[in-house]
């Protein structure tokens, strides 16, 4: 059992890691923000009970995100635009420092294209990823970096717009939970 205290967790971080379950546009806004990382370590049970959600993405235009929180955790959508698509489908599996696709959906060992980063063939646009950098778990800052995908600044680690890591201390891509589009505009997660 964790000893942490909840209360002594900066109040600027809690105020600034906001969220929706469904259907309503959010963000995060707290570089380097501890807060999920410790509440991993003391869910309340509202918080276990989310073993899945749906969001609907219906108002996420392409250049757009959301961000929701599942299992304590926030999980960044993007409907991506084409140059962003286009950018992330120029890079060599040789050039990436991760070249595992780390994405739940698929076989563990699937290398990391694009597509296989994506929601797949025909939902390309669409990338959903537990928004945690995998080096010490800060919150990354979305379209930010020398990659323009994300860019948490903690230790200075840069990924790609389809959410590779591509430079910096991190070691591996964001992670792609479980998910599926039960209808063209709702995503399950989990
Ligand atoms: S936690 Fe992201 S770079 Fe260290």
């Amino acid at each position: 059992m964790s000893d942490i205290d909840s209360t002594k967790i900066p109040e600027h971080s809690r105020r600034d890691f906001l969220y929706v379950a469904t259907g309503m546009a959010g963000a995060v806004g707290a570089a380097g923000a501890l807060w999920p990382f410790i509440d991993q370590m003391r869910p309340d049970a509202s918080t276990r009970a989310l073993a899945s959600i749906q969001v609907d993405v219906s108002a996420v235009e392409p250049g757009m995100s959301l961000t929701v929180k599942w299992r304590g955790q926030p999980v960044f959508i993007r409907n991506r635009t084409e140059a962003e698509i286009e950018a992330a489908r120029e890079v060599s599996l040789d050039d990436l420092k991760d070249p595992i696709a780390r994405n739940a959906n698929l076989p563990t060992d699937e290398p990391a294209t694009d597509v296989a980063r994506s929601a797949g063939e025909g939902m390309e646009s669409w990338l959903v990823m537990i928004g945690i950098c995998t080096h010490l778990g800060c919150v990354p800052l979305g379209q930010q970096g020398d990659f323009g995908g994300w860019f948490c600044p903690c230790h200075g680690s840069h990924y790609d717009t389809a959410g590779r890591i591509r430079k910096g201390p991190a070691p591996e891509n964001m992670a792609i939970p479980t998910f599926e589009f039960i209808s063209d505009t709702v995503i399950e997660i989990g």
